[in-house]
């Protein structure tokens, strides 16, 4: 029986189209090598470039068009002449926040092949860092008031309510369960005497409910110190939106940069349709010359292939970045090669052909 993905692609700006034409031509390697599985695949001409002729980021309706979708493709928004707020809240955080896609999941591993540049005695990376990615700190609630006078104010208050904490901690204690590893809480209960208090509170009780997971409790700032120091102790990570937005960057610095560092946003209740994206920007210093590193696209594609149930090539998928990577003669500019964005993209398809 034939399987078929229905996914939306969202190509966006700069670097964007050139590096999710490579995830396609994975998933097209896919296809010709397991002829049970179908990616079918719309393009929706969305970002920058549409803002500048409709003055929108997408059609009135896109949030509809989007919705009978198993998974959208993004590859990246944003480009000088759109204010980086527009581009971020009237495309990206619209699908994130119509979407519920609460949870925010980044891979940090250090794949073979890859200098990390911590000491190699260090550098035993592997960890899956669970982001709030519906509230807290990013809610947008807030106010300016008196603008322009002495006594201007500006207030940005972080919003944690009880089911939105609830479930970000449960999933993450369900994919660490999965996993057979433990579950580390990152939060900041000493200096958010409200917000980071409760979040203590809850992971407290909902760890109750696992009681064969091993769990920790790190303040953020000891806890960067020790994604530096000592990586090797964080498997499952929980954190706030904030605090995982800069600890994933961190986690990226330190397992091979931009280039390679996927994001998934996820609806776990599949109500409505997930989002991969690699987590870099639209790199307009390096946009239309091919130069861009599609591997962190691939990656995001294979967070895909797990979510859509087909682990095994996600794997499979992971696994020829990585055998990319080692054999190290196709490699783009940023990891110090040569290559093109579609001669790197090739090349991970052709490991992955090899590997059958
Ligand atoms: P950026 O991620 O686009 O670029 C930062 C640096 O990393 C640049 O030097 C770029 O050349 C390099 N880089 C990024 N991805 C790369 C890749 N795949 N291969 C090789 N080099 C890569 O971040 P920046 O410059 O802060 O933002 C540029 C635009 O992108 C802005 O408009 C920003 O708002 C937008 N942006 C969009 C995101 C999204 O769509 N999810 C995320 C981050 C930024
Ligand atoms: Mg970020």
């Amino acid at each position: 029986m034939t399987k078929t993905f229905n996914i939306a692609s969202i190509p966006g700006d700069g670097i964007g189209p050139e590096v999710t034409a490579e995830g396609f031509k994975i998933l097209q390697t896919i296809e010709k090598l397991d002829p049970s599985l179908r990616f079918q695949s719309k393009e929706f001409p969305w970002g920058c470039e549409f803002y500048s002729r409709h003055g929108k980021m997408m059609d009135d309706d896109g949030i509809e068009q989007l919705k009978p979708f198993d998974a959208i493709y993004l590859g990246a928004v944003g480009y000088p002449g759109v204010p980086d707020h527009i581009s971020l809240w009237d495309l990206l955080l619209r699908i994130r926040k119509s979407f519920d896609q609460y949870v925010n999941i980044r891979p940090i591993t250090l794949l073979d092949g890859v200098t990390s540049p911590l000491r190699s005695e260090y550098a035993d990376i592997d960890m899956l860092v669970i982001r709030e990615n519906s509230e807290g700190e990013y809610a947008g609630a807030g106010d300016r008031l008196f603008q322009g006078t002495k006594e201007e104010v500006a207030l940005q208050t972080g919003v944690f309510s009880r089911k939105g904490t609830e479930r970000i901690i449960r999933y993450a204690f369900e994919e660490a369960r999965a996993a057979g590893k433990s579950v580390t809480s990152i939060s900041k209960g000493n200096a958010l005497n409200y917000s980071m208090v409760f979040w203590d509170e809850v992971f407290e009780e909902v760890s109750r409910d696992y009681p064969g997971i091993t769990t920790y409790s790190y303040l953020v700032d000891a806890a960067s110190m020790f994604f530096v120091t000592d990586p090797a102790r964080f498997e499952v990570v929980v954190t706030s939106n904030l605090f995982g937005d800069i600890l994933t960057d961190l986690g990226a610095g330190l397992t091979g940069g931009l280039g390679l560092a996927a994001g998934a946003n996820v609806n776990p209740t599949k109500e409505y349709p997930s989002m991969f994206e690699p987590i870099h920007g639209s790199a307009p210093d390096i946009a239309g010359g091919q130069k861009a590193n599609p591997l962190a696209a691939i990656w995001s594609v294979s967070q895909m292939l797990d979510f859509f149930g087909e682990e095994a090539w996600g794997k499979k998928v992971l696994q020829a970045i990585e055998k990319t990577l080692t054999d190290g003669d196709v490699l783009t500019p940023d990891m110090g090669g040569t290559a093109t964005t579609a001669e790197a993209g090739s090349k991970v398809a052709s490991c992955l052909e090899s590997m059958m």
